[in-house]
């Protein structure tokens, strides 16, 4: 790869992984004012910019976008590149998209992945199911640590889940990035295997050495729970019940995604937080 590459939301959870795998290159990270720099690899060189405004592209060949899709800027960013002559672009959309229920955010995602798929860019887009790993993430970090302090845990449905662990996505962002089979084409990206609910949060509670009972909950009591505590949006609530289960034969074959298992995942993340047994 030559040029340079620009990287957009490399403070985030996701992008901080991404920009440690490619700081060796010749890596420019997109800031915000306001951005958390101390996230960042040492020395890399950071331009300061905002995905509202025009974007500081000189030089640059290949970008990576690792904010999100569903706030409405990616049309005007893919204008933005066109016209730059930035030639390589990975971005990261979610699996959300494929949800059934009316979620506001769903079609602002769709129109950025339309934008994107209808450019003359030599795009991939990754679609990432639920992401965890460390203490960044905002979903088994907590589960872990409820479960480490807590014996009982609320089960609303049983639907199937399929976790990715945060450096399983990165690796892959890096393997694709030099890979023309994955030129104009877009990947899901889950764990390794789909688990039941209940399967997910007893894997979790032995991952922090303990044992767990799960309590059935009325998916219309939790979402009036949702409502009333407003600790989780109704949209996130309803989405517990639905199955969110992918393949990824394509991954796999074009670019060798190999996943890891989510108990393998979680017992990872219980000791880097100091929870395993
Ligand atoms: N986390 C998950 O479970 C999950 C699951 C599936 C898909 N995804 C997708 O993966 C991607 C990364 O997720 P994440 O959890 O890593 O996100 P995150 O932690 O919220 O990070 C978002 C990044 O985008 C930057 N950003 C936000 N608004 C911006 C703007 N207006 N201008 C410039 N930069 C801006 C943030 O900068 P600051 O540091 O300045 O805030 C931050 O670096 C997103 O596309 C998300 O939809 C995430």
């Amino acid at each position: 790869m030559s040029g340079r590459l620009l990287l957009i939301g490399g403070t985030g959870f996701l992008g901080s992984f991404v920009a440690t795998r490619l700081a060796s290159r010749e890596l420019l990270v997109l800031v915000r004012p306001t951005s958390d720099r101390r996230v960042l690899p040492p020395h890399v060189e950071v331009r300061v910019g905002e995905l509202s405004r025009p974007l500081p592209l000189e030089g640059v060949e290949t970008l990576v976008y690792c904010a999100s899709m569903g706030f409405g800027q990616v049309p005007a960013l893919v204008q933005q590149l066109d016209s730059a002559g930035v030639r390589r672009a990975i971005f990261v959309s979610t699996t959300a998209i494929y949800t059934s229920l009316p979620a506001p955010s769903r079609a602002v995602r769709l129109q950025a992945e339309e934008a994107v798929q209808t450019s003359s860019l030599n795009w991939t887009i990754v679609r990432p199911t639920m992401i965890y790993g460390t203490r960044r993430d905002r979903n088994i970090s907590r589960l872990l640590r409820f479960l480490h302090r807590w014996p009982v845990f609320p089960q609303c449905g049983n639907a199937l889940w399929q976790p990715v662990h945060v450096e399983d996505v990165a690796d892959a962002i890096v393997s694709l990035l030099g890979t023309p089979a994955t030129y104009r084409r877009a990947y899901n990206l889950p764990g390794a295997r789909p688990l039941r609910f209940a399967d997910l949060v007893r894997t979790a509670a032995r991952a922090v050495g303990r044992r767990v009972l799960l309590v059935p909950v009325p998916l219309a009591a939790a979402t009036l729970g949702a409502r009333l505590t407003r600790a989780v949006s109704e949209e996130q609530m309803r989405r517990l019940a639905e199955d969110k289960a992918f393949p990824f034969t394509e991954a796999s074959a074009d670019f060798g995604y190999s996943p890891r298992c989510f108990e393998e995942g979680a017992r990872a993340e219980a000791r880097l937080l100091g929870l395993a047994p």
